[in-house]
C-alpha cells in the first residue's frame, strides 16, 4: 500500500481552474492539455448542449444518414419517410452493438450488424427474430436525441432535457435564413480537417479577425473589420474602412429593395443557446467569397435574387458558424476528439439545380475557405503547442477580441453552472 504524501498540496480540480479564471484573458493552459477538462467539456458542454452537426442537406431524401461522433457518444441523424430530420443514439437496443458504422450513407430501414434487430428510419423496431410471446416489440425503439432542424441547419441535444431557449432563438435567426432556402440546397462538397488543437482554440481562433492579415485569399472579398468600432480605426486599416462603410450602405439599400431590414443579434454571452447574426458587406464586386468579391456559382440560392447580396454571418455557441451568401452557402462545426485534437467539418452548400462544371466549379466555390481554413490550422495547431510549454502564462484579449471573451465567459459560465 502507497503511504500518502505528507505535506503534498491538494491537487488542483478544474473546479478551481474555473472559479478563478480572470476575465479579459485567454485560460489557463490546462483548458487546453488536461485530460480531465476534456471529459468535462464533453460532459457539461457537447452532452447537454444544443450542438451543430449536419445540414439538412446532407440527408435530402428518406432513408439518407449521417453519423456523428461526439466523446463516447454516436449519434444517427437520419431522414424520415415523412420528410423530418430524425436523431438516434447509434446503439442498437438488442445488446448495444453499433448500428451504422459509415459517416454517411442510405438505407431502407437501419439493420443491427449483429443479430438482425431492424427498425424503420423513425427507430421503431421492425424485426426481431426469435423472441417470445411476451416480446413487446414496441418497448425497443432507438433512444431518441433531441434534433432541431433550424432552417436547413441541423442541431442535436444530448442531454435528456434539452435547454429550452433554442426555440427562441430559432423565431429571431430563421426569418433570416429563410431567403436562402437551405433545407433545399445541394451539398456541392463537404471535408474533414483534423486540427492539431483543443476544440476551444479552434473555435476561439474563428472568433476574431485580429489575425486575418494571414488569411490573403479571404480578405480579397472579406473584410476583416466586424470587431471594430470606428474609433478602433488605425491609420493603416483607414482606407479599407472607407471601403467598408461604402459598401455596407451598398448592401443596405440592396436589403431595402427585398423589404429586408440590415438589423444585427447579439447574444454570445448572454443566453444558453449563445449567437450571433450579421449581415456583412463584401468587398470588391460584393458577390462571394472569390478573388476580388466575384461570384463563385451562376445559381443564386433559394429566392436570392441581387449577388451582392452581402455574407450572413451567424456564429452558435459553442461549436459552429455559417457564411450564407447568393450564391452558396459554406457551414462550419467543431467536434472534439481528444484532449488537443479536433476536427472542423466544412460543406459548402450550393442551389439544388446547381451543376458542377456548368454552374461553378469545385477550385472556384472551395478555394478561399480551404486556403483559410488551413491558414487557421497552422495557427491553432502553433497556439497548442505554445498552451502546452511550461512558459505559457494567459494573455490579454485585444479591443478586437470580444467574441473571443464571449465564447470564453460562455463557455466557463457554463461549466460553473455545471458545478453549481
Ligand atoms: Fe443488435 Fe443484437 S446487438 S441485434
Ligand atoms: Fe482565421
Amino acid at each position: 500500500m502507497t503511504a500518502p504524501t505528507v505535506g503534498a498540496a491538494p491537487a488542483e480540480t478544474v473546479d478551481d481552474l474555473v472559479a478563478r479564471r480572470v476575465a479579459g484573458q485567454s485560460l489557463e493552459a490546462p483548458f487546453y492539455t488536461s485530460p480531465e477538462v476534456y471529459q468535462r467539456d464533453l460532459d457539461v458542454i457537447f452532452a447537454r448542449n444544443w450542438i451543430f452537426v449536419a445540414a439538412a442537406a446532407e440527408v435530402p431524401e428518406p432513408g439518407d444518414y449521417v453519423t456523428i461522433d461526439v466523446g463516447a457518444y454516436s449519434v444517427i441523424v437520419v431522414r424520415d419517410d415523412d420528410e423530418e430530420v430524425r436523431a438516434f443514439h447509434n446503439v442498437c437496443r438488442h445488446r448495444g452493438s453499433r448500428l451504422l458504422q459509415e459517416r454517411q450513407g442510405a438505407v431502407g430501414n437501419i439493420v443491427c450488424p449483429y443479430h438482425r434487430w431492424t427498425y424503420g428510419v423513425d427507430g421503431k423496431l421492425m424485426f426481431a427474430e426469435s423472441q417470445p410471446p411476451t416480446f413487446d416489440k414496441s418497448c425497443f425503439s432507438l433512444r431518441s436525441v433531441h434534433v432541431r432542424n433550424l432552417s436547413g441547419l441541423v442541431f442535436v441535444c444530448l442531454a435528456q432535457e434539452a435547454p429550452d431557449d433554442f426555440d427562441a432563438v430559432a423565431e429571431v435567426v430563421a426569418p433570416h435564413l429563410a431567403p436562402y432556402e437551405l433545407d433545399r440546397a445541394k451539398v456541392a462538397v463537404s471535408y474533414d480537417l483534423q486540427e492539431a488543437g483543443n476544440w476551444k482554440l479552434v473555435m476561439e481562433n474563428n472568433r476574431e479577425c485580429y489575425h486575418c492579415d494571414g488569411h490573403p485569399e479571404l480578405t480579397t472579398a472579406y473584410f476583416p473589420l466586424f470587431a471594430y468600432e470606428p474609433e478602433d480605426i488605425t491609420p493603416r486599416l483607414k482606407p479599407l474602412y472607407d471601403r467598408y462603410v461604402k459598401a455596407a450602405g451598398a448592401l443596405a439599400e440592396v436589403r431595402a429593395a427585398h423589404g429586408l431590414p440590415l438589423t444585427d443579434h447579439r447574444e454570445l454571452d448572454t443566453r444558453v443557446v449563445g449567437y450571433q447574426l450579421s449581415h456583412l458587406p463584401l468587398d470588391g464586386e460584393g458577390k462571394s467569397f472569390a478573388p476580388d468579391g466575384a461570384a463563385v456559382c451562376t445559381k443564386l440560392l433559394g429566392s436570392v435574387q441581387d449577388a451582392a447580396f452581402g455574407d450572413l454571418s451567424l456564429h452558435m455557441q459553442p461549436n459552429s458558424w455559417f457564411h450564407l451568401l447568393s450564391d452558396h452557402a459554406v457551414v462550419f462545426s467543431v467536434l472534439p476528439t481528444s484532449t488537443g485534437t479536433s476536427v472542423l467539418r466544412t460543406t459548402w452548400l450550393v442551389h439544388p439545380d446547381a451543376v458542377e462544371g456548368v454552374d461553378y466549379t469545385l477550385d472556384a466555390l472551395t478555394a478561399v475557405w480551404r486556403a483559410t481554413n488551413d491558414q487557421d490550422r497552422a495557427l491553432v495547431a502553433g497556439t497548442q503547442a505554445g498552451c502546452a510549454n511550461p512558459g505559457y502564462l494567459p494573455g490579454p484579449y485585444s479591443m478586437v477580441e470580444d467574441d473571443v471573451e464571449a465564447f470564453v465567459n460562455w463557455y466557463v459560465t457554463r461549466l460553473r453552472e455545471a458545478s453549481a
